[in-house]
Formats: C-alpha cells, structure tokens, sequence
C-alpha cells in the first residue's frame, strides 16, 4: 500500500526502517509497505536476509553493513549515500536490524538528511533485547523483582567496555540489564559488577544469532556467563541478558 494517506512516503525521501530481529513475520506492516515501495534499500548486516522477498523486483539493494569480515563503510559514507539517493529523486528505505533507534546511528543520518532538507521518517522495529527476551520466554520486567529496564552498549568507539558506565546502576538488583555490543567486554563488566556487590548469582543469558537458524541459548549466573563468553568467544551477533526477573525461565 504505497503512499497511504495516513503514512506518506514520497519521492526523495527517506524511511529509517527497523527490520526487527531477523524473522521476517516480525516485520511491522509499516516496514513491510515501505520496502514495497522502496526504489533503494541501503541495509546493515541482518541476522536473516528474508526482508528481501518484500522489495520491489526494480529496487537497488545497497548491503551497507559488515560482510564476510569486510570492514563496513564508513558512517559518514553512509549517510553520504542516503543523502544522494534521496535527493536523486529515490523513494529510500534505510533498513537497520532490530529498532533504528536503539543502538543504530540514526542520529547521525537524521541529522545529515536534515540539514540539506530533506524528509525523513522513523518505522520503529523489535529490538534484539526483546526479541531475545521473547526467544528465554522471559518477562524482562516482573513485578516486585525488576522495575526497571536497562539498555546499555558494552563496547566504546575503540571496542573496549566503556569507562563511563554507571556500574552502581548496573549491579542494581532490580532492574533487568540487557548488553548491546557486550560479547568480549561482559568478562570485564561482570567483574567491576561483583565488585560493586552483584550477587554473583544473578540470572543470565546469551541470545547468539537470535532470529537465524543459528540461533543458540546459553543460561547460567552473569559469573558462568562471562567465564563461556571467556572462553568460547562466539562468532554471531550477541544479546546478553541479566536479572532476577530471568529467574525459573
Ligand atoms: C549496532 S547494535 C544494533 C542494535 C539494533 N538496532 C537493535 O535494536 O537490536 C548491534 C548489537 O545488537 C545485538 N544484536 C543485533 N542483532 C542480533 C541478533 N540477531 N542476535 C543477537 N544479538 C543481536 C548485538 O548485541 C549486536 O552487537
């Protein structure tokens, strides 16, 4: 339904599209209608690459993210590229895995497609945190055990666990913590968390690959954890989970 009344996507402009965790029926409708519309499609390095049977036969795939060990492009060359497109005349899909919002640049690409006019919208998408609380059959927040929600990356821009984090706030035993980007910092996160008072019993989890058919669930204490994460250093993309509200799941 291209270009309904309610959700308008002209030419030159820009769709910043959310493609959820990777299952394809995880989609919103609105993603779905934006891809069918699309003339350009830039897209990151998803979990699954099922998204494809919705665009237009017509369209220009542009693969943006990290392949087969290449590094990606640059942010800026990115976001260059959007930019012509766009103002190429191109209806735009950028299509981002998880939400475009969380952990995604799209700041920088507002920003950029802003500053030389040009219209840009946001299709929200499942983030890889409940996408892989759904894949535990957990409830991230559980009342009287977890009230609150943290989202947090666990690597800097040189890949290293940040200096800045607030880890009073992450060793909080209410909340529930879900680790962007964490797989080789969690070992040193857990032991700065133990530090602070974490009862190194706390429930955990890694959602590795979650929506390919790699898919792999590892549970255990944040200390089991980080001693796998430690030792094994998975390949796939990794959400790592933690918090009384994993408890019995
Ligand atoms: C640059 S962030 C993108 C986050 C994304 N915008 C979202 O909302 O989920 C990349 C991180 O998201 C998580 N991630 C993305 N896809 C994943 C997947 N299929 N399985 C597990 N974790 C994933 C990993 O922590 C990965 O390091």
């Amino acid at each position: 339904m291209p270009g309904s009344p309610t959700s308008p996507f002209p030419p030159g402009s820009v769709a910043l599209v959310g493609a959820g965790p990777g299952d394809a029926d995880l989609l919103t409708l609105r993603a779905i209608q934006r891809l069918q519309a699309a003339e350009v499609v830039l897209y990151d390095d998803l979990a699954g690459e099922d998204f494809m049977s919705f665009v237009n036969s017509e369209a220009e795939l542009v693969a943006v993210g990290k392949r087969a060990g290449h590094p990606s492009p640059k942010q800026d060359e990115v976001s260059r590229l959007i930019v012509a497109y766009a103002r190429a005349g191109k209806r735009v899909v950028r299509l981002k895995a998880g939400d475009p919002t969380i952990f995604a640049r799209s700041d920088e690409e507002l920003r950029a497609l802003r500053d030389v006019g040009i219209t840009v919208e946001i299709v929200p998408g499942i983030t890889t945190a409940t996408g892989a609380a759904a894949a535990l059959g957990a409830s991230l927040t559980k009342r009287g055990v977890a009230r609150r929600v943290q989202l947090v990356t666990g690597h800097d821009v040189d890949g290293r666990l940040p200096g800045d984090l607030d880890i009073a706030a992450l060793a909080d035993p209410a909340a529930t913590t879900c680790i962007y980007m964490g797989k080789a910092t969690f070992p040193a996160l857990v032991e700065r968390l133990l530090a602070e008072g974490l009862d190194p019993s706390t429930p955990a989890a890694v959602v590795e690959s979650l929506g390919s058919p790699e898919m792999r669930v590892v549970r255990g204490s944040v200390v089991e954890i980080a001693r796998q994460l430690a030792a094994e250093r998975p390949h796939g993309a990794c959400m790592i989970i933690y918090g009384f509200a994993l408890a019995q799941v």
